[in-house]
């Protein structure tokens, strides 16, 4: 164990951006939803990825290739003769494929091994993971027909992302609009990540927990739970079976992770952490737990006077309980501090005897709560690593990134 001053420390830059560097390519088929494919394209080379784009003719009737051309930046392709062997050349050099909006027609044809244009010509040539997100009528899409050749393109492993539930272009309602186009680049990112913690169960806590006085007063924190969901959705990403346990949050659960528990008080997410901890590999702390809770409750609201004085008691320790358990999964903790003060995080690391704790500095600008960003240092036994400001995303990879150094040198 390294005591005082034995530890290594470090300093990291970098950001992590998955997507930076890849090639994708993108299939545009004969939907209204095509317009969409703009929005798709400008967050795929904000994410520093390249794309090049194959419209069918069916597309060219709902967008014009011009507008795509200057989405993406480069020629558009179509013709299978204009630029002999494309059928060859774009799939070889593509790290994705992605088809969006995919009309029944080209589910149907990429099903039954049809080429008879340059993207379904294509499809046929490539042999790197394809992302498909269906766009139709909701009667087309509940065909026994189409879906018999969707769950034949899942069996081969093609990705399906959407539809989803809505107004349709027909007017009627029902499962058929393509899908947002915000998960469609999650499950890009998603294909695209090293699946390195496929296997594990994580069990992550987030947002605030509220400590109640009476049936319509609480005690509680700035705590917006926007460092437990990236830490959740990140550990989805990269292939963990993600149980996320929340306070109140101001923000949405991720949608890419398996449980959704929530929970308002200690008490209740102390239960909540106990009961999922057996089934769990990691476990992470994040939440922003009130630290003491009124003595009692009142059953009905207290009466408005001048002066009020309430007796409050600690909270559990869920962390450090957790600590205490012998056969406890690869535990890490939070340390919320006002100052530069790794040293104290350090000391709840080693009180709590726990595995790692991230230490933030929640007076500083742009850290700590209710903000997108977060400036950390994750200690462990052995090392200090000091991270710059960076997306609460990229915290988390880090975070993640340096368990699984250590996980299995427990
Ligand atoms: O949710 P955000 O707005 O994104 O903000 C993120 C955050 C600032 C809440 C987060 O990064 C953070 O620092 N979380 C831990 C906050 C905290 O309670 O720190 P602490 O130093 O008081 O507690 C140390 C550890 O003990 C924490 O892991 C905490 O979850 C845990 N604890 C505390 C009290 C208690 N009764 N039970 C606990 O398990």
């Amino acid at each position: 164990m390294g005591g005082p001053g034995k530890f290594l420390k470090e300093n990291f830059s970098g950001n992590i951006t998955v997507l930076k560097g890849k090639s994708i390519l993108l299939g545009i088929t004969g939907s209204v939803a095509a317009y969409k494919s703009i929005e798709l394209i400008k967050r795929l080379r904000e994410e520093e990825a390249s794309v090049r784009v194959i419209m069918t003719g069916a597309s060219k009737r709902f967008i014009t290739p011009l507008s795509i051309e200057l989405a993406a930046g480069d020629r558009v392709y179509s013709d299978m003769f204009e630029t002999p062997l494309s059928h060859i050349s774009l799939p070889a050099d593509s790290d994705l494929f992605v088809i969006a909006p995919a009309t029944a027609n080209i589910i149907g044809k990429y099903a039954n091994g049809i080429a008879d244009d340059l993207l379904s010509t294509a499809l046929l040539a490539y042999n790197g993971t394809v992302i498909i997100a269906p766009a139709m009528n909701w009667r087309m899409y509940e065909n026994r027909a189409f879906q018999k050749g969707l769950n034949y393109l899942s069996s081969i492993g093609v990705k399906t992302v959407g539809p989803e539930q809505g107004n349709l272009a027909c007017g009627e309602e029902g499962v058929g609009r393509m899908a947002d186009v915000e998960r469609i680049m999650e499950s890009i990112i998603t294909a695209l990540t090293k699946q390195d913690l496929a296997g594990e169960q994580v069990l992550v806590t987030a947002g605030p927990t509220r400590e109640y006085i009476d049936p319509i007063r609480y005690l509680s924190n700035r705590s917006s739970g926007k460092m437990g969901c990236a830490l959740a959705k990140i550990a989805g990403r990269r292939g963990a079976e993600v149980t996320l346990i929340c306070g109140p949050l101001s923000v949405a659960p991720p949608d890419n992770i398996d449980n959704v528990i929530t929970v308002e008080t200690a008490d209740s997410m102390y239960a909540a952490v106990m009961e999922n901890l057996p089934m769990s590999s990691i476990f992470i702390m994040s939440a922003a737990v009130a630290d003491f809770m009124p003595v009692e409750t009142k059953e009905s609201k207290i009466e408005k006077k001048d002066k009020l004085q309430l007796n409050l008691v600690k909270t559990r320790d869920i962390l450090e309980s957790v600590g205490r358990l012998k056969n406890k999964p690869f535990t890490v903790g939070f340390a919320a501090e006002t100052g530069y003060r790794p040293d104290r995080a350090r000391k709840k690391l080693l009180g709590k005897d726990i595995d790692m704790i991230v230490f933030n500095d929640v007076s500083q600008k742009d850290a700590g709560f209710d903000t997108d960003t977060n400036e950390v240092v994750i200690i462990d036994r052995d090392r200090e690593k000091k991270l710059p400001l960076m997306s609460k995303k990229d915290v988390s990879m880090a975070i993640f990134d340096r368990i699984l150094e250590l996980k299995d040198n427990r």
